[in-house]
């Protein structure tokens, strides 16, 4: 009977990290071990994930199947590497196949105004959860950046090689963790990592089980208009930060793409690492690459605001102030080399994903914590 590999998500309680876990559930080959501070998760989607991903299975489910709807979760600090240890020593030498590295703190605003917090938890607590790695034989690694690496890009759409020239302290520390990644792999080929990109996430599983629930306020467009259709935020008027960039109606312009499209993307991503990995030719000087994951489709504040009125009835207002730091006018992908060499694909359209984004927040209007 063939067994499943044990991969460890962090941020596997987040909401880009709980939606990677439901998918990586339903390709029956992983076991997966989710570790997360809960700074800006809460652990009940976990147990969301779990019976979601167990009310899908097949009647004729073998003992496997049930198994990968089993999430080993664990309460982790990544600032603190003998909690990390903790759980590789619960696996042994060897006993973790890959790891899918997810949690980040990743408010652009906030990272201008604590940078510090930033560069420890993002940047020191990687280079901690890839020493252990090493010393448990693990080399495989799936990690999350950000599209923020670019930057303000010289063109638009951004392919991958553009220059990384990050404005932001959490721009930076996604530049200095992919930097720091590929350098481990060049210094030694055992190493196999693959960068994703991620532009914006947005929307829910279209069940409505499972969604975005940021702890307090939340910082990102999109649950916030979300929370205001809800009642959950009481402001009258959205606050948008600024509508003189150079873009069609002022308004920064970003590229969003469905979280299920995003998650699938990880799959793809994590099957592509080997060991005879399918995107590096064995000569390749590292088996390190990094892939951008949008839709190519850029979207203004003021058209989601459109979007986001059409999907939930709610009348939103807005008021335009001034620009929030770290912010650049265009991001929006050229998803193309995802495309070819990951199969990647972001069919999903922003009507869908303001839709499963309502359905989810009009099933949870206290969110998880309070049901
Ligand atoms: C979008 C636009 C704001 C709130 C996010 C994640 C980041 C990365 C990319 C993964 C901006 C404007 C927002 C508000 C506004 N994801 N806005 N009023 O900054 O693109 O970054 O996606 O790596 O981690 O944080 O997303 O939703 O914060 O902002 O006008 O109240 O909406 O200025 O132009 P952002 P966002």
């Amino acid at each position: 009977m063939a067994s499943l590999k044990n991969v460890l998500v962090t941020g596997g309680a987040g909401y880009v990290g709980s939606h990677v876990i439901y998918v990586l559930q339903k390709t029956r080959r992983y076991k997966v071990i989710s570790i997360d501070n809960n700074h800006n998760s809460l652990s009940a989607a976990l147990a969301r994930v779990s019976q979601l991903s167990k009310s899908e299975l097949p009647a004729d489910a073998t003992e496997i199947d049930w198994l990968s709807t089993e999430i080993d979760s664990h309460t982790c600090d990544l600032t603190k590497p003998e909690q990390i240890r903790a759980v590789f020593e619960k696996y042994g030498k060897g006993g973790i196949w890959g790891v899918i590295h997810i949690a980040a703190y990743k408010a652009v605003g906030e990272s201008t105004e604590i940078p510090l917090t930033y560069y420890a938890n993002n940047v020191s607590a990687s280079i901690s959860l890839l020493q252990i790695m090493d010393e448990f034989d693990c080399n495989r690694i799936v990690y999350s950046s950000s599209a923020t690496v670019y930057g303000t890009p010289p063109i638009i759409p951004i392919p991958e090689t553009t220059r990384l020239q990050a404005d932001s302290p959490y721009g930076k520390t996604k530049v200095m963790t992919e930097t720091i990644i590929e350098d481990m792999c060049r210094a030694d080929k055992k190493w196999c990592a693959l960068s994703l990109r991620y532009f914006n996430p947005a929307g829910a599983h279209p069940s409505g089980m499972i969604g975005e629930e940021p702890r307090g306020r939340p910082g990102n467009l999109l649950p916030l208009l979300a929370h205001m259709a809800v009642g959950r935020v009481k402001d009258a008027v959205l606050k948008v930060f600024g509508n003189d960039y150079p873009t069609p109606d002022g308004t920064c312009v970003r590229d969003y793409l469905h979280i299920m499209d995003l998650a699938s993307g990880h799959v793809l991503a994590l099957n592509a690492l080997g060991p005879d990995s399918a995107v590096f030719p064995s000569d390749a000087p590292a088996f390190f690459k990094a892939y951008n994951l949008g839709k190519g489709k850029g979207v203004s504040v003021l058209q989601i605001v459109e979007a986001m009125r059409k999907a939930t009835g709610f009348d939103y207002k807005y008021e335009i102030i001034g620009r929030r730091g770290g912010d650049v006018p265009d991001l929006t992908a050229d998803p193309t080399l995802a495309e070819k060499e990951l199969g990647f694909t972001a069919p999903a359209d922003l009507e869908t994903m303001c839709r499963d984004l309502w359905n989810f927040q009009s099933k949870h209007p206290l969110g998880y914590s309070e049901q």
